[in-house]
């Protein structure tokens, strides 16, 4: 199948590890051009060097974005359409927020991990749409959770903002139809990245067990029996954002092992 990304511009938040630098890779697979971000420079130019020698693909670069700083947003949006002459997809990811409960959280706890997992998503889909609407498509991808289905344990912030995420790409779905311009919201269950390792490591120092006997019990868990890795992550979200999906918006897809059971 031809996914027609080739010489597509592609921004991706977010992406020095984990989920958002293998989706970028998969997308420079595919002939695309990148613009990977997050807050590391140094990080972001290991991860160009990696998907350019990887790939064979020249057309990846970075630019610095803290996903909670406005101004970051509006200059990376910039530079992605200065580069590429255009934005033709949106990848909107960010880290996760602080593992606990109610009782863990104050006030600006919950307007940090509102900024981050909430309203960054807001603010560049902002900024994308122009060039999206101007040229009549475009499609926008969002990272969230597992916890869009089903809650998780001790991931208070995770849950609430994640469900916001859903409603937001929902609403957006019906108004950005017109233009041509597609959102969808991708849930992973446990893939295996650091920011799982570290939540695997918490629970296990709550529970007084190794790290293995976490990871081995959570992975029987998983009808797979293991956990997924971050390109069988990226391949879903690369397809939602090709040319190859022209009518799917408004969706939720969790890349799960069939962890979750929720329908
Ligand atoms: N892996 C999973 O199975 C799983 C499951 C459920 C949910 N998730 C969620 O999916 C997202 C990605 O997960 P991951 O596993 O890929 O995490 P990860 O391996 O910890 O990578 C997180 C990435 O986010 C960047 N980042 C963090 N804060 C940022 C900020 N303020 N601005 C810009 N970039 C920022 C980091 O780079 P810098 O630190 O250099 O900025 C890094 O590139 C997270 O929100 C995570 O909670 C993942």
């Amino acid at each position: 199948m031809d996914l027609g990304l080739k010489g597509k511009s592609v921004i991706v938040m977010a992406a020095s590890k984990g989920l958002g630098k293998a989706t970028a890779e998969q997308f420079a697979k595919e002939g695309a051009n990148v613009v990977v971000s997050s807050r590391n420079e140094e990080d972001l130019k290991v991860v160009v060097a990696e998907i350019t020698e990887s790939t064979s693909n020249d057309n990846v670069t970075y630019k610095t974005c803290d996903v909670t700083n406005p101004n970051d947003i509006k200059e990376l949006v910039q530079f992605a359409a200065d580069k590429y002459g255009t934005v033709d997809v949106l990848v909107n990811n960010a880290g996760g927020p602080p593992a606990g409960g109610f009782e863990n959280f104050d006030d600006a706890a919950w307007q940090n991990a509102f900024e981050l997992n909430l309203l960054s998503f807001v603010r560049a889909i902002r900024e994308v749409l122009p060039y999206m609407q101007k040229q009549k498509s475009g499609h926008i991808i969002n990272f969230t959770s597992s916890s869009i289905k089903q809650t998780l344990d001790n991931l208070i912030l995770s849950n609430t903002f994640r469900a916001g995420v859903v409603g937001l790409a929902k609403s957006l779905s019906q108004e950005l139809a017109k233009d041509n311009i597609l959102i969808n919201t991708i849930g992973p269950g446990r893939i295996d990245t650091e920011r799982v390792r570290h939540l695997d490591s918490i629970r296990a120092d709550k529970l007084g067990v190794s790290y293995e006997e976490i990871k081995s019990s959570t992975e029987a868990s998983i009808p797979m029996g293991r956990y997924g890795l971050p390109e069988e992550f990226a391949k879903q979200a690369v397809f939602l954002c090709s040319s190859a999906n022209t009518y799917v918006t408004g969706q939720t897809l969790l890349v799960d092992g069939g962890l979750v059971k929720a329908l």
